[in-house]
């Protein structure tokens, strides 16, 4: 079923005013960014970091043609310690990957604005298909230096490849085929992840349930103030597994130990992001990459996220393979629907929405009496067990 004309000049016109196209600001030529971009300064980018004496250089890259046991080894490693790592000779072709960045970059450096607006998306709905930027709404909250094209495209009910941009000529079949390769890709890395980790092959893969994927093309234009401004700002992806192609202008940072590391770009490689509900599923064993893009002044910059989720319906809850007497459940059950109604009313804010289901030690161990105890509740976070609040007082939830 395709966009009626009439129903495309109307999300056009209401989107013109709702929304300003960083492209646009960028193309002016202004040497200060408007105020709505700028970071609050604890969020800007190259902050002090930890003390660490050298942090890693760069995300582990996992070699996907070595033989099973260590390609699971090194995916278990680098899920417990990263939450984000590269595959290198992953299987998709290279050519589709280029022909991927190409007509993503073709869509936003050659085609009029007024022919993108044609696909402009409705942007006072959260994860609608098609050109979007982050709306200013008045919660205090910044704008990404960011354009982007979300394309639904699995289970295939949702994939209409009519809303999708017509140009260049191969557009949407290389849209298309670049969705089933990632879908393919993704049930692959996961079967990996549940054997590292002790599980059924298809144990994360059974609990995430069918697919549903969007794919996602990044373009962030060159900014006049990197050091004020973030092309998208810390989060960790809300689903089960993100998969991300980058051209060769770095950008991508993630989170570790304290301090963000800038993935270089590696030729050819695919960047593994591990999303909340896998976190959840595996009960905190492997974790959710916290990660952010930065701008920069001099080239434009384009990714490729392909983010694979649950339905909409599908409860998440830590694996009952892996919860014992002594390896309690970290998270209560969630329905995944919830969870993103949350994610988008609060904002990312870091990992706070996935922080918001962690259970309390006390409240498991004595069933719910916990908050009526005088001994003061600890909890779970990334870095183990930790006491909550030290002082008396009312309950802090
Ligand atoms: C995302 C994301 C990072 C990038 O779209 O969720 O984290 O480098 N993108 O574009
Ligand atoms: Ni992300």
């Amino acid at each position: 079923m395709g966009l009626g004309e009439s129903s495309i000049r109307k999300e056009t016109e209401q989107n013109m005013e709702a929304v300003t196209r960083v492209q646009r600001i960028a193309e002016a030529g202004i040497g200060q960014v408007p105020p709505e971009y700028i970071q609050p300064p604890d969020q800007r980018p190259n902050k002090p970091m930890s003390e660490s004496p050298s942090p890693p250089n760069n995300i582990p890259a996992v070699d996907l043609s070595k033989e099973s046991e260590s390609i699971q080894d090194e995916i278990g490693r680098a899920c417990r310690e990263w939450g984000a790592f590269h595959v290198i000779n992953h299987g998709v072709p290279l050519e589709l990957l280029r022909q991927m960045r190409s007509v993503g970059r073709s869509f936003f450096e050659e085609c009029p604005m007024p022919d993108k607006l044609k696909y402009a998306c409705d942007s006072s709905s959260a994860a609608s298909e098609g050109y979007g930027s982050k709306m200013l709404v008045n919660d205090g909250s910044v704008l990404d230096w960011r354009d982007y094209f979300d394309h639904h495209t699995l289970p295939l009910s949702r994939r209409n490849p009519n809303r999708w941009p017509e140009s260049p000529p191969n557009y949407r079949r290389v849209v298309a085929e670049y969705s089933d390769e990632m879908e393919a890709l993704a049930e692959k890395l996961l079967k990996y992840m549940s054997e590292s980790i002790g599980l059924a092959s298809s144990c994360i893969k059974d609990a995430v349930g069918e697919f549903y994927q969007n794919i996602t093309v990044s373009f962030y234009p060159p900014c006049p103030q990197p050091e004020l401004t973030l092309g998208l700002q810390s989060h960790s992806d809300m689903g089960a597994i993100t998969l991300l192609i980058q051209d060769d202008v770095e950008g991508l940072q993630v989170l570790k130990d304290g301090d963000w590391i800038t993935v270089q770009p590696l030729a050819d490689a695919i960047v593994v992001l591990l999303a909340d509900q896998t976190q959840i599923i595996t009960n905190g064993e492997y974790i959710s990459s916290q990660h952010q893009a930065i701008t920069n002044a001099r080239k434009a910059r384009l990714s490729v996220a392909t983010f694979h989720d649950p339905a909409k319906t599908k409860k998440i809850s830590p694996s009952s393979a892996l919860i014992s007497e002594s390896s309690p459940p970290r998270y209560r059950g969630v329905v995944y629907g919830d969870y993103v109604s949350s994610w988008y009313t609060k904002g990312p804010d870091g990992k706070r929405n996935l922080d918001a289901l962690l259970i309390d030690k006390m409240e498991y161990l004595c069933d719910g009496v916990a908050a009526r105890i005088e001994v003061r509740s600890t909890k779970w976070t990334t870095n183990g067990w930790k006491k909550r609040c030290t002082t008396s007082g009312g309950d802090e939830r």
